[in-house]
């Protein structure tokens, strides 16, 4: 039998994934929203627990709202409900396409998926919601809009933080601020690249102690931290030097 039941938003990707298995492993029911449902068919039979998917317009935010409520009244709530949308892209020429579409979907549908949550979840009494950020919104950066967008969304978490403050209601907003994995990973350093399996079990264990903000993998935070200090001379210098090739 299901100890609970959680929501992923964006379950498409590995990491969502990743906290799929987990939570699966751990009795909670799972009900997941997707651009492609079909495309998650086998994945969802093979987890342990009961599992339901749902089709996500995250970048339609009257449509995500509508498939939300939906699957909110045919599952009654949810405990947890984790935001792992978001879009990234990059073109030194800057077109607006680029920009328009980051603020589609981590802007709008971003703030449309995470406000109609946290009303359900005011009205239900109770409910943790969880959004998969970056430590790239701490600063502006070369992916403009992406940048940006995280900024966004830190603000806006910490706007719903207050109103739940304000209702005195159990709700917990956890905004999970992820390393550069992308980055890592292009620069193939083993010491900010952690397996998806620890990035998953990292942020499980801090939402299961009700952390209003975590840094994940824990190590990001000092780089967070020497980011949000250095000075702009260097801070946008050091995008444009170009890279020692290693030997
Ligand atoms: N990857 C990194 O290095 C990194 C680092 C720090 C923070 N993050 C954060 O992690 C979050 C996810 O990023 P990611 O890198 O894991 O990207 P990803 O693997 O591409 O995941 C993005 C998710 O958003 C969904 N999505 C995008 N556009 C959509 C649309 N129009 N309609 C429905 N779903 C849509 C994708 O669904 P489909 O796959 O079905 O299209 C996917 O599930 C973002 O908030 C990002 O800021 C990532």
């Amino acid at each position: 039998m299901s100890v609970a039941t959680a929501m992923i938003i964006g379950a498409g990707s590995q990491l969502s994934q990743a906290l799929a298995k987990q939570l699966s492993a751990q009795q909670v029911s799972l009900v997941l929203f997707v651009h492609d449902p079909e495309s998650l068919k086998q994945f969802a039979e093979s987890l342990p627990d009961e599992v339901a998917v749902y089709p996500l317009s995250i970048d339609q935010p009257q449509a995500v709202i509508a498939q939300l409520n939906e699957a909110w009244t045919t599952h009654n709530g949810a405990h947890l409900v984790i935001v792992n949308t978001g879009v990234n892209d990059y073109d030194p020429a800057l077109p607006w396409s680029i920009d328009q579409h980051a603020i589609d979907v981590n802007v709008m549908g971003f703030a449309a998926a995470s406000q109609c949550i946290f009303k359900l979840m005011c009205e239900q009494g109770y409910g943790q919601l969880a959004a998969i950020n970056s430590i790239a919104g701490q600063r502006g950066g070369p992916n403009v809009a992406y940048h940006a967008s995280k900024a966004f969304a830190e603000n806006y978490l910490q706007g719903l933080s207050m109103h739940a403050q304000r209702l005195k209601l159990p709700v917990t907003i956890s905004d999970i601020q992820l390393g550069l994995f992308d980055k890592a990973v292009h620069l193939n350093t083993q010491l900010l690249l952690s397996p998806i399996d620890k990035v998953a079990g990292q942020i499980l264990t801090a939402l299961k102690k009700g952390k209003r903000r975590v840094y994940v993998t824990k190590r990001w935070r000092i780089v967070a931290w020497i980011n949000r200090l250095l000075p702009e001379y260097i801070y946008n210098t050091r995008h444009w030097k170009p890279k020692k090739k290693r030997g």
